[in-house]
């Protein structure tokens, strides 16, 4: 696997790659590494000739800075992985080599869909994040762009920029690695605390037990209703949002024939640790 820091060489070696009709997928990740992000480089590795992988936390979409003095850093073991993986290229930049001074990035208009859920609750965040994927594709130019529907809000907004940037690049979804107990994968995971960890899997119960509920007609809002008190049972649990939401627009939905594309988001604090977890109730690609 080739490491690069450069923006300039790994250009060069890119534009080596595409002049032989090569085509390139691309995951970019923040490290810690797991098996979420394996499978991306996995899906990567099979729909292209080189996948590139970059590791970067980005300091702009951490709107708490405690949030980004805690986030995991494991280069190291990230190595290990992404070369069991046979990754190609890892891309492992400097703040200032995706951030120069005459760095211009173009303004998006995302309408609702940055203001609701975890644009609501962490202000400034998906600026940070448009900006950096924005800036990363712009360095890659990769064929196809590779992201996860565990954070649903990121790649609508990601969906939308390349629509509005007209930009060649298609993006790949790829579907939620769970624990064998239903727990989304995180890199946050490992910060909670014993307690926390076996109580957290209920996040997902919650979620997939709303597809009854619905099925069997139960309203909307009532749903919502009985999911956050169920997290709100919880010792040490305090759910932030849980929205029924339109999988194209995340906005609101009063009953599921409102839309074709229905999907469930949540955020809840177990104890410190902010969790994010989401299921696709109706239509939608990924399960
Ligand atoms: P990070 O949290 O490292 O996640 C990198 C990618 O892995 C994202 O596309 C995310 O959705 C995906 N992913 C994380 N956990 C997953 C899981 N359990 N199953 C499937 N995919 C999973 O998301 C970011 O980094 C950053 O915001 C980034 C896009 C890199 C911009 O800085």
């Amino acid at each position: 696997m080739l490491l690069l820091k450069s923006v300039e060489e790994l250009q060069i070696v890119l534009q080596k790659k595409r002049q032989k009709g090569l085509k390139i997928g691309f995951a970019p990740t923040m490290g810690a590494l797991h098996q979420g992000h394996a499978s991306l480089i996995k899906k990567a590795k099979l729909e292209n000739d080189i996948c590139v992988c970059c590791i970067f936390v980005n300091p702009t979409q951490f709107n708490d800075s405690k949030d980004l003095d805690k986030y995991p850093r494991t280069e190291g073991k990230d190595i290990k992985i992404l070369v069991g993986l046979d990754n190609d290229v890892l891309f492992y930049p400097t703040v200032d080599a995706v951030y120069p001074k005459d760095l211009h990035i173009p303004i998006f208009d995302f309408g609702q869909v940055d203001k609701v859920m975890e644009g609501k609750f962490r202000p400034g965040h998906f600026d940070g994040v448009v900006e950096v994927v924005y800036r990363l594709i712009d360095i890659v130019q990769p064929d196809r762009l590779y992201m996860g529907q565990k954070d649903f809000q990121q790649f609508t907004l990601i969906q939308h920029m390349l629509q509005q940037m007209q930009s060649s690049t298609k993006l790949v979804v790829c579907p939620i690695i769970r624990e064998v107990d239903g727990l989304a994968l995180s890199s946050r995971n490992v910060r909670l605390t014993p307690e926390n960890r076996q109580n957290a899997p209920i996040i997902s119960e919650i979620l997939h037990g709303l597809n009854d509920w619905l099925t069997n007609g139960g309203s909307i809002k009532e749903a919502e209703a009985k999911a956050i008190t169920q997290l709100n049972e919880m010792p040490d649990f305090r759910p932030e949002y849980l929205e029924i939401v339109d999988g194209y627009t995340l906005q609101p939905i009063e009953q599921m024939e409102d839309s074709d594309y229905v999907v469930v988001c949540t955020a809840v604090w177990a104890g410190g640790v902010r969790l994010i977890d989401n299921v696709i109730l109706k239509g939608g690609q990924q399960k």
